[in-house]
Order: structure tokens, then C-alpha cells, then sequence
């Protein structure tokens, strides 16, 4: 009897101090599993003398029936503490205000060469494209800059090991083009140039250029000055003033620099046009006979070409300062586009 009394008190005790169902579940079996101290005493019965068994019987029962409810008990409210807090974590208030989401953006240059792209893709030019790392022949030779001809020195050219080097310029995309394509043909080429140059606010050493090729019967500097000019006006949007002088570059006869009025002072002659009031934005030319017949075309064609320096535009259309904001991944230079 005094067994039970004791069985009792501490099961009660183990029960009130449950801290979970799990916790609740080891405190039963320790008490009416299988093995559980009632459970033995509970089988320990039938070997008892009746009248004893009788009497003992029943106080063991109503323990075993006490304790049944404790547990019941416990457990409920122990399952509805636990719904309680698993409600609490997943509440969501409906009426917090939302985060803002950060969104990406295009990138200034590439802003740039998309707007150059829709352009003159709109003056039926088709987008070509050529490798990073070239051949001698198509960045120079093919070009008319025969190897020990001073103008190679003008692109200070990154060699890789064993001969290829990174193109200097997208003109060999030229050459790339017409071998593959017979004329009339307009296209331009976008893409990135290495110079091994020493950087400051106007010089890079990864540039874009842009370069534009018209090959057809009949071809001349009035072309190209006609679409030039349209490109101009719709990469600006507005009327810009450009002029044409004698350049020399191997690949063109004659050949051009293209200069536009300053879109800073207007023409008048400020620190961005060094107070010439014009600003370099290309180099172009009437192709070279020299350069259809590296690419296997006749000679006879007619063509013009250009290069426009990417960044030199975006930074006047833009108003940038300094080149190498483009790849310096400041954001709060890029945040600004
Ligand atoms: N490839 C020249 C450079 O990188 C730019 C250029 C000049 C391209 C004249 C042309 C051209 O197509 O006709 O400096």
C-alpha cells in the first residue's frame, strides 16, 4: 500500500514537471509502459491471496485510473502549448508595410550599345561579331599593317604566348565578315578591344568599339557622312554639328577622324573640348583596295568604314568625367543610370 502511495505522489510529480510530450511519454512508460513500476505491480496481482487482491486491486486500479487522467490531461494541455507557439511563429501581420525589393539595371555601356545597335539596325546594318583573341593576320595584316610597319606601334597590342594576341580594335571583325559574305553589305560590330596602355581618366585598357562597314557598287564619303549623321542625331537626341578631317589608318584611303561640336559648351570651347570646341569620337575611311583582297573580294567594290569608341560616346551622352567608372563596379556610379 505504501508502495502505491509513493508510485502515486512521484508519478504526479514527474507529470506536472513535463516539459513536453516527449518528456510526458518517458515519464509514462516509466510508470504504465510495458515495464512500468504500476504496470508490474498491476501484473503481480493474480499470484495474491483473493481477499487481498480484491482490496489491493481496486486501490491499485484507481491509481492506475488517476494517473491515466493526469496524463491525459498533461499531454492536452501540453499539445495545445505547443499549437499555441507554432501559431505564434507563423502569424504573419498583414498589415506590416512591404520591403522594397532591389532591382537591377542595365549597365551604362551596355545602355549605350544597345541604343547604337537599335539604330542602326533600323538602317537595315546587321550585328556581326568576331573572337576576343585573333590571329596577327586578322588584326594587322589583313588590315594593310604589314609586320616591322610603324603603324602597329600605334596599338599597343597585349601578344599571348605562341602568337594569338587580343584584338586592338574590331576592324579584323572587316575581314572576318567579307570573307564570309559577299557584297552589298552593311553591318556593324560591337565589341570589347584590349590596349596595353597605362590608365588615366581618358585612357583604358578594355575598351568597346563600335565598328561600321557599307560595302556595295557605288559607295561614298557622302554615305557615310548620311549615316553618320543620322546616328548622331539619335544616339544624342539632338541636332549635332560633326566634321571630317585627313587621318591616316592603313585599312582606309583616305581616311578620317570624325569630330563632333562639343555637347558640353555647345562649340564655344571649354576644359571637355580642351577650348577646341570639338570632341574625337571615331576614325573612319573609304576601304582600302588592299583590304577586300586579304578578305578574297575584288578590289573593285566600293566601301567605307568606321570606329567609334563606346565609352567616349556614352561619357558625352552621359556627361562622365572619368573612363574608368565604367568597370570600377561602384555603385554609386552605376545607381545613377
Ligand atoms: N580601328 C581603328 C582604331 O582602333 C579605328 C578605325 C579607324 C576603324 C578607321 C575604322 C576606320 O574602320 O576606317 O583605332
Amino acid at each position: 500500500m505504501t508502495d502505491l502511495k509513493k508510485i502515486k505522489k512521484e508519478a504526479e510529480k514527474e507529470i506536472g514537471s513535463a516539459k513536453d510530450l516527449k518528456e510526458l511519454q518517458d515519464v509514462f512508460n516509466q510508470y504504465l509502459g510495458k515495464r512500468g513500476e504500476l504496470t508490474q505491480i498491476l501484473r503481480s496481482l493474480k499470484d495474491m491471496p483473493k481477499r487481498e487482491r480484491i482490496m489491493f486491486g481496486k486501490d491499485a486500479n484507481d491509481v492506475k485510473n488517476a494517473l491515466t487522467i493526469a496524463f491525459d490531461e498533461k499531454s492536452a494541455g501540453l499539445k495545445a502549448g505547443e499549437a499555441r507557439a507554432a501559431e505564434e511563429k507563423e502569424w504573419i501581420d498583414v498589415t506590416a508595410p512591404g520591403k522594397k525589393i532591389a532591382v537591377g539595371h542595365l549597365h551604362p555601356l551596355t545602355l549605350a550599345k544597345r541604343k547604337t545597335m537599335e539604330i542602326f539596325q533600323s538602317m537595315g546594318f546587321a550585328v556581326a561579331e568576331g573572337p576576343d583573341i585573333e590571329t596577327e593576320w586578322y588584326n594587322f595584316d589583313a588590315l594593310n599593317i604589314p609586320k616591322d610597319h610603324p603603324a602597329r606601334d600605334v596599338w599597343d597590342t597585349f601578344y599571348l604566348k605562341d602568337g594569338p594576341l587580343l584584338r586592338t580594335h574590331t576592324s579584323p571583325v572587316q575581314i572576318r565578315y567579307m570573307e564570309k559574305n559577299n557584297p552589298p553589305l552593311r553591318i556593324i560590330a560591337p565589341g570589347t578591344v584590349y590596349r596595353h596602355e597605362s590608365t588615366d581618366s581618358s585612357h583604358e585598357f578594355q575598351l568597346y568599339q563600335v565598328e561600321g562597314l557599307m560595302v556595295d557598287k557605288d559607295i561614298s564619303v557622302a554615305n557615310l557622312k548620311a549615316v553618320v549623321g543620322e546616328f548622331f542625331r539619335r544616339f544624342f537626341e539632338k541636332e549635332v554639328d560633326f566634321r571630317l578631317r585627313p587621318d591616316f589608318f592603313p585599312f582606309v584611303e583616305p581616311g578620317f577622324d570624325i569630330s563632333i561640336t562639343c555637347l558640353v559648351c555647345g562649340g564655344k570651347g571649354c576644359s571637355v573640348c580642351k577650348e577646341t570646341g570639338w570632341l574625337e569620337v571615331a576614325g573612319a575611311g573609304m576601304v582600302h583596295p588592299n583590304v577586300f583582297k586579304a578578305a578574297g573580294l575584288s578590289p573593285e567594290w566600293q566601301g567605307w568604314a568606321f570606329g567609334f569608341g563606346l565609352e567616349r560616346l556614352a561619357m558625352l551622352k552621359y556627361r562622365i568625367n572619368d573612363i574608368r567608372l565604367f568597370r570600377s563596379s561602384d555603385l554609386r556610379f552605376l545607381n545613377q543610370f
